[in-house]
């Protein structure tokens, strides 16, 4: 248990007291306080000679680069194809100014589409293993699930992974698929906030960017059995993952989102309801970025192997 007791600890101290260190004068982005000081905690605590840190989604450099912060010693990647949220083109060159600004030498760009970069992870961290691993860059369902089998042959026998945006039904979803079809690991941790925090406002969101920002599922390496097998919650009923068949096999399957937002800028989503009532647990509260996480915890939920 010493390994699991160590990545709780981070995470409590987190949750109390939030980042070990800040640079909001030279870093900002997508992330909460709780979320990256534990991945400085565990920077600090987890991460030996021969093991590495390993991010998917660099964007800004926010995570990587504050978490590289918190151990000068040890090796720091952030696999990121700079091709979304970046209308500009500057992401990349922002975060080398970024690790230039902070005198970081331990970083390393790894400038690459995830699954490319996982398949062939050996070309950029050589014989080290993955100590700590954080998710935070495509959030479709295969992505997320792909992020995590592909990283198991590189993961250290104690390793900790960390999933962002598990607010998301299909990123839990991808979370569960995995634990269910691997007993060796076990989920440790999970906290969410009601909705995305671009969906939230005033008090809602200033928690969640203290917190832990789109909601958190920590999955610990865990081959001796000695946590309870936990699930994050999600809907019984497969009738999205249905549809992406659908969807795959259609005659233009890539105007389908178009079409949507076209609907979208003439209003006609009453149209819609109209027509065929969309069943409950589909219809989302918001244009977009719906997450269906209302009603989950929101203090954080450890395993219950470890309430005694
Ligand atoms: C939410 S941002 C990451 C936020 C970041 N961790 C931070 O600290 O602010 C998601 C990132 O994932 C990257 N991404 C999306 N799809 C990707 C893919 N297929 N391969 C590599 N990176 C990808 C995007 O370019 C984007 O920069």
């Amino acid at each position: 248990m010493e390994f699991i007791e160590k990545v709780s600890r981070c995470i409590k101290e987190a949750q109390e007291s939030g980042s070990l260190l800040e640079r909001e004068d030279v870093l900002s982005g997508y992330s909460g306080k709780k979320l990256y000081g534990t991945l400085q905690r565990l920077a600090k605590e987890v991460l030996t000679e021969d093991t590495c840190y390993l991010e998917v989604g660099v964007y800004q450099g926010l995570t990587l680069l504050s978490t590289a912060l918190a151990n000068p010693k040890a090796s720091f990647y952030g696999i990121d194809n700079f091709a979304f949220f970046d209308p500009e083109g500057k992401n990349k060159s922002l975060v080398e100014e970024r690790t230039a600004k902070l005198g970081l030498e331990n970083t390393t760009l790894i400038n690459a589409d995830y699954e490319d970069a996982l398949e062939n992870l050996e070309q950029y961290i050589g014989d080290k293993k993955v100590g700590v691993y954080f998710i935070d860059g495509p959030h479709d369902y295969r992505s997320q699930l792909m992020c995590l089998l592909l990283i198991k042959p590189y993961l250290a026998d104690n390793a900790v992974i960390l999933i962002d945006d598990s607010n998301y039904r299909h990123v839990r979803q991808a979370n569960r698929d995995f634990l269910k079809t691997d007993t060796d690991f076990k989920l440790l941790f999970e906290s969410y906030t009601p909705a995305h925090p671009m969906n939230l406002k005033g008090k809602d969101k200033e928690k969640a960017l203290q917190g832990w920002w789109d909601g958190i599922n920590i999955i610990v390496k865990d081959a001796k059995g000695q946590l309870n097998q936990e699930f994050p919650e999600t809907l019984r009923n497969r009738d999205l993952y249905e549809n992406e068949h659908l969807l795959h096999a259609s005659q233009y399957p890539e105007q389908t989102l178009f079409l949507w937002e076209i609907m979208k800028k003439f209003k006609l989503y009453p149209l819609l309801n109209i027509l065929r009532k969309p069943k409950k647990e589909y219809s989302g509260k918001f244009k977009n970025a719906n997450t269906y996480s209302e009603g989950l915890s929101q203090n954080g939920k450890f395993n219950s192997s470890l309430d005694s």
